[in-house]
């Protein structure tokens, strides 16, 4: 589908940003997008959780330059954010993961690309160039096809293999549903036809659940997928201390804390809730990088304060690239790296690696009955859809 907010692409900002995707894809992407599991609970959690926290500035330091750049895993990248790996480019935008590859490489921004790509990860590889990317295991239900991914991506240059753990079924997503969200035919799957999105969750109807064809998600298997290539190991979905401790021991290079964007099982913590105490458990053994619910340049602040080495970026990607294809991401990417720099100087810091625990402290409890988030606004609003109907019913993501 065509996006019409093309205007976003030159003159947008990070606050019109998903009005401007809203006004650019139907209801039913939309709602794909957006939605959260359950009753969302956890998705309101991840914005709650950041609304916790306050950026004391220090003042006075003579700061007059500022430098984003770090490395991930060794990898040299010029910010300390990331493309999160979302599914399904080209439902949002013809371009795909093609634009977003291209935009996130130029800029020298690590793309962790999805299992379930529309593009495949040898054209998503070429176009990135020499940029840093990451490929994004979802386990398949027959583990060949797992490892022939990761020897794929290895061979095609990706830099690490993030294995999501959080999924081993799909979470209940009644936004999606309600939307009546599934994908077209035409978009396949860009990994090949053998290659499977996570199984639908059980079905009750009296007795034991069976749950189909799904993928093992347990330590074996991750093990047994530390050991098909030499890429580093990155664990994604990771919340409890001991899993990321655990993770470790097993050979994890770093873990991603991740409720999936608040997309599986409702009720989970806040992502950032759940940073501090993983940092500590794995104490400098692993990097720990964040994702969920990252907005604003002053999010990531207090995510690195907290002791994350890098966020990660997932729907803001997807509204950028309905917004305005590879150059609304090229432009995200690039406002969303100036609004960075510019809290940093402004809290007193010239570089990332400057950013301590002492910048941040908790916010006094905010007055009963504050006004809801904004991304719960933006969805729950009386949509006036494009491109409606544009999109048959097949089946579902
Ligand atoms: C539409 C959509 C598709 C997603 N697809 C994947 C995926 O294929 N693999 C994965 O590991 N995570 C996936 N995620 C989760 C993201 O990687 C990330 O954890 C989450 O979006 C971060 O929260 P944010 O959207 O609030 O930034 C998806 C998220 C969304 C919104």
């Amino acid at each position: 589908m065509r996006p019409r907010a093309g205007s976003w692409a030159i003159s947008g900002t990070l606050g019109n940003l998903e009005e401007a995707a809203r006004r650019s894809v139907d209801e039913r992407i939309w709602g794909y997008i957006q939605g959260g599991a359950g009753g969302e609970r956890t998705l309101r959690s991840n914005e709650a959780a950041f609304r916790r926290w306050t950026v004391w500035p220090e003042l006075l330091t003579g700061v007059t330059s500022v430098d984003l750049g770090t490395s991930l895993l060794g990898q040299v990248v010029s910010a300390p954010f990331f493309v999160a790996p979302t599914a399904y480019h080209r439902e949002v935008n013809p371009e795909g993961e093609l634009a977003t590859a291209a935009a996130a490489g130029a800029l020298g921004i690590l793309g962790v690309y999805s299992t379930l790509s529309s593009d495949s990860l040898e054209a998503i590889a070429e176009t990135t160039g020499s940029g840093p990317r990451w490929f994004q295991l979802y386990l398949q239900p027959q583990f060949d096809v797992s490892a022939e991914l990761v020897r794929r991506a290895e061979r095609a240059g990706y830099g690490a293999v993030v294995v999501t753990v959080d999924t081993p079924v799909l979470g209940s997503r009644d936004r999606q549903e309600e939307s009546g969200f599934a994908l077209r035919q035409a978009i396949a799957v860009g990994n090949g036809p053998t290659v499977r999105s996570p199984a639908r969750g059980p079905t009750w109807d009296g007795g034991p659940c069976r749950l189909g064809d799904a993928a093992e998600v347990s330590w074996k298997t991750l093990n047994a997928i530390g050991r098909v290539s030499s890429l580093p190991l990155v664990v994604k979905g990771v919340l409890r201390p001991e899993t990321a401790r655990r993770a470790v021991d097993a050979g994890a290079r770093a873990v991603i804390v991740s409720n999936h964007g608040g997309r599986q099982l409702d009720v989970a913590p806040a992502a950032l809730d759940a940073l501090p105490a993983v940092v500590d458990a794995v104490d400098g053994r692993a990097e720990v990088y964040l994702d969920g619910r990252v907005r604003r340049g002053s999010d990531a602040v207090v995510a690195l304060a907290l002791g994350a080495r890098a966020v990660g970026l997932g729907r803001p990607v997807l509204w950028a690239l309905a917004a305005g294809g590879k150059e609304g991401v090229a432009r995200y990417l690039r406002l969303f790296g100036t609004e960075l720099a510019n809290s940093l100087v402004l809290a007193g810091r010239s570089s990332v690696g400057q950013v301590d625990r002492g910048l941040v402290r908790p916010a006094p409890p905010e007055p009963t009955g504050a006004s809801p988030p904004s991304e719960d606004r933006a969805a729950t609003a009386p949509t006036r859809p494009r491109h409606a109907g544009r999109h048959l019913p097949s089946r579902r993501a």
